[in-house]
């Protein structure tokens, strides 16, 4: 059976599930928290290691902005109010992407990765403000300036998931299939999960059934 340490997620298709369902998008987000939390509680239970969560792209700043400032009171409210929980459940919350967003919202990050800092039963790293395309940029930029080589072992160390292994598991929900930026470099030999059903309708159920999947995968890695 294969080893499983890290599922990184495109939580697609809240917009849709809220007109659906709410007639609203925002609807579908403040929907697909619920799920969020769920998968956190199912990947403590599978004793997963590291959840990355794709939550905002550098691309998500194209939408209007109420949809903008609603994801953003959303993410607020959820670490104010939630953070002492996850902390003690021995969680540890780490921001991928750069944090531009207000001074409020950069301090709570912030003071949610630092206070988190010591946990390890489970690593959450939310991409926020993400696009691998820009990580792999500023990763070349760096190792330009030090003037070392540029190899796979250095890249890696300046990327923003340096000290993350790779996702064995990318789980895309909305019947999408697409990568939309994420995690490029990190997902070279991931195996990758489309599933039909939108974010706020994904279950725990399903999320199961990915891993048992995904644990009798004959994985060769160019081998045969
Ligand atoms: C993509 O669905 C989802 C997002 C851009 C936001 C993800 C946010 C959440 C799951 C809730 C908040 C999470 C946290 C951690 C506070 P979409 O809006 O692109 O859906 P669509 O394809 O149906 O339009």
């Amino acid at each position: 059976m294969n080893p499983l340490n890290h599922v990184a997620i495109i939580m697609d298709g809240n917009g849709r599930w809220g007109l659906k369902y709410r007639n609203s998008r925002n609807a579908g987000h403040k929907e697909g928290l619920k799920t969020v939390e769920k998968i956190i509680k199912a990947s403590i239970k599978y004793k997963i290691k590291f959840l990355t969560l794709y939550a905002f792209s550098t691309e998500n700043w194209k939408r209007p902005k109420k949809e903008i400032n609603y994801l953003f009171n959303l993410l607020e409210n959820f670490l104010t109010h939630r953070l002492n929980d996850i902390h003690n459940q021995n969680i540890r919350i780490k921001i991928l992407g750069d944090k531009k967003f207000s001074t409020k919202l950069n301090n709570l990050l912030n003071y949610a990765e630092k206070k988190t800092s010591k946990n390890s039963k489970l690593q959450i790293n939310l991409a926020l403000n993400y696009g691998s395309k820009l990580e792999l940029l500023n990763a070349f930029k760096k190792i330009n300036k030090k003037k070392i080589k540029i190899n796979e072992k250095n890249l890696e160390k300046h990327l923003q998931t340096k000290y993350i292994p790779d996702p064995e598991i990318l789980i895309r929900t909305g019947n999408t299939k697409r990568l939309s930026n994420f995690l490029l470099w990190q997902l070279a030999y991931s195996e990758i999960f489309f599933e039909k059903k939108l974010w706020p309708a994904f279950t725990e159920k399903d999320y199961k059934n990915i891993i048992k999947n995904y644990k009798n995968i004959k994985r060769n890695f160019g081998k045969i």
